[in-house]
């Protein structure tokens, strides 16, 4: 039975272009997670979006002097060409600027209200004392006043890990222009997170798949869970959805409540898209669908904390009757399954910086290289287990010594003789017990890499592949094929030809990982079809009138099956091509003169 799989992916705030850290830590692996699935004939739904709103969207503004809704509209566009280069096969890459995230966010924020799980407070709030704006918890500074710590943020400390409140602070300072900021009044709303602490507790608890890490941070983190508020002294968001607040433009929806939000109103945009309005409910109202949520170890209490328990008090009594939505099936929102965090990316040794030129940006990455070398770099490389750092003279290394060594080489010499020799494939004699068992082990890949790909082990889901590309290597030198040809061509059809079925096998399992190469394997090797199609934006216009850009593609004909591919005998190949490049070691030190300047 075909599974219902939401891969969801984290929302690059639209401030600024993305840097290959932060593809490192949503990007990649959820595509690869994506793209297994769909290969397994799974029902996969990806979706995410540019995150819009909030201070992030507002200070980028104010830097680049232009509106908020200019920075949304540049980034969206710069970040979209970003994933869609990358080959991120979201079927909805969106916004969080939609006319149908507004409702759906709308709708979750009043029916959450309406039963008493957003309550309203008057609160003191911080003011920048230059611009009378609002001061964002994260851009207030000052002394902890549980351990003392002198630089603790207004939302928490970094030394003790204490959730704090920018007036807890001793000595509050705004870390944009250093002077102490203003307090006063501001009624704001609340999700009442300790009304979820129990049914949070005993939810965690259960997810034993969790990474550990995920598991005990969520489970400390429920232990000192206070009411959040979720609006803030802002113009730009969403705006609160309660009669009294319609004419005001002073107070929207905080970022985080609507950004996570996304998952869902992606899900029914795509629907509605996809001229199946009903169609999301199948992975979010179904009891036997998946959620598997990807992003940076940042992220990770608005994941297992915040958002379920938005899910929960939404579908509390066992219904989302939203009203933008019509009539809802009296069934719960699904929980996530499993939230697949990563950690740091650094640069050279250093955090990245776009103020101090450590970055590297993915447009410019791949404006000189192409994508599935920085895609096998991130996930051989990348910080799935631990933080880890990109250095230029390990991606060449890795690039030479791995990729175009190993599977590169063994496309390369394995195509180049057979299309020479042969022109198609050939047709084998009774294969000895070694060309049996070398189709045998590749193909025993299916399992292996399967099972660790299911399980978020992308790092050793690529060595294992690799692992098996090698043996393929070593059969060849142990065979001479191009040796046994000037004696015996029907053996040496032989070989060829099982080296041949391993390479159409290899093709599929690296499918997920290399999708641009193995589209081209699979175009070299005489196969029809698209095993990794292109992906395309498509406009679509809102009841406002308001058009928007998704990043989509059809990839339901998508040919690959995560199975011992067929390869017929007589199929004509066609002229091959390497797949990687080899880059010269020169390039480290022009990359890094790029850099310091
Ligand atoms: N924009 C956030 C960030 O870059 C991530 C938001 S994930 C969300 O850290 F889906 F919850 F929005
Ligand atoms: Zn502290």
């Amino acid at each position: 039975m075909p599974e219902h799989i939401l891969v969801a992916v984290a929302w690059p705030y639209a401030n600024g272009p993305r840097h290959i850290g932060h593809v490192a830590g949503f990007g990649v692996p959820s595509d690869i997670f994506a793209r297994y699935h769909r290969l397994k004939g799974n029902h996969v739904l990806m979706v995410s979006g540019t995150d819009e709103h909030g201070t992030p969207i507002t200070i980028a503004a104010d830097k680049e002097g232009l509106t908020a809704r200019e920075v949304a509209d540049r980034y969206n566009q710069v970040i979209g060409d970003d994933l869609r280069n990358l080959g991120l096969s979201y079927d909805t890459f969106t916004r969080t600027t939609t006319l149908n995230h507004y409702q759906v966010t709308q709708d979750i924020f009043t029916t959450l209200y309406e039963k008493g799980y957003i309550t309203r407070k008057l609160t003191l709030g911080a003011f920048s004392a230059s611009s009378g704006r609002t001061l964002p918890d994260r851009y207030i500074e000052g002394t902890c006043p549980i351990c003392g710590y002198t630089e603790a943020r207004g939302d928490q400390c970094d030394n003790c890990g204490h959730q704090l409140d920018p007036v807890d602070l001793i000595n509050p300072r705004s870390k944009i222009d250093g002077h102490p900021p203003i307090f006063r009044e501001t009624e704001h709303f609340f999700l009442d997170l300790p009304l979820f602490a129990q049914r949070l507790q005993t939810w965690i608890e259960q997810q034993e798949h969790w990474r550990p890490n995920v598991r005990s941070f969520s489970l400390n983190f429920i232990q000192e869970l206070k009411p959040r508020a979720i609006t803030r002294d802002l113009e730009w968001g969403v705006p609160i959805p309660l009669p009294e607040y319609a004419q005001r433009d002073d107070k929207k929806i905080y970022v985080w409540f609507d950004a996570v939000i996304g998952y869902l109103s992606a899900s029914i945009e795509w629907a509605k898209n996809a001229g199946r309005p009903d169609a999301w409910r199948d992975w979010w109202q179904n009891g036997q669908a998946r959620h598997f949520y990807f992003m940076g170890k940042d992220n990770i209490v608005f994941h297992t904390v915040i958002w379920p328990s938005q899910l929960m008090g939404t579908s509390s009594d066992g219904r989302y009757a939203g009203s933008a939505q019509g009539a809802f099936a009296e069934v719960p929102l699904q929980l996530p399954y499993n939230i697949v965090s990563s950690e740091f990316l650094t640069m050279e040794g250093k955090k990245f910086s776009s103020s101090r030129g450590v970055v590297i940006y993915v447009h410019d990455f791949l404006s000189r290289y192409d994508p599935d070398p920085l895609r096998y770099f991130l996930t051989i490389a990348g910080p799935e287990n631990q933080d880890t750092d990109f250095t230029w003279a390990e991606f060449v290394r890795r690039n030479n010594d791995e990729l175009v060594a190993t599977w590169g080489n063994l496309v390369n010499r394995t195509l180049a003789n057979v299309y020479k020799n042969f022109g198609v494939v050939p047709q084998p004699a009774t294969l000895t017990t070694p060309d049996e068992q070398l189709i045998a082990n590749v193909e025993t890949g299916f399992a292996s890499c399967g099972a660790l790909l299911e399980a978020a082990r992308f790092k050793a889901a690529l060595s294992e592949t690799m692992r098996l590309a090698t043996l393929v290597n070593s059969y060849l030198s142990e065979q001479e094929p191009w040796k046994v040809i000037k004696q015996d061509r029907e053996r040496a059809a032989t070989i060829w030809y099982v080296a041949l079925r391993c390479v159409a096998n290899l093709r599929i399992l690296f499918t997920p990982f290399l999708p641009f190469s193995s589209q081209r394997l699979h175009d070299y090797l005489g196969y029809a079809g698209d095993l990794a199609g292109p992906l395309t934006f498509k406009e679509y216009t809102e009841e406002n009138g308001m058009s928007h850009r998704v990043l989509t593609g059809d990839y339901t004909h998508w040919v690959g099956r995560w199975e011992a591919a067929v390869l017929p005998v007589g199929q004509v190949l066609r002229e091959p091509q390497p797949l990687f490049k080899k880059l010269d070691l020169s390039l480290v030190d022009a990359e890094l003169a790029r850099m310091g300047s």
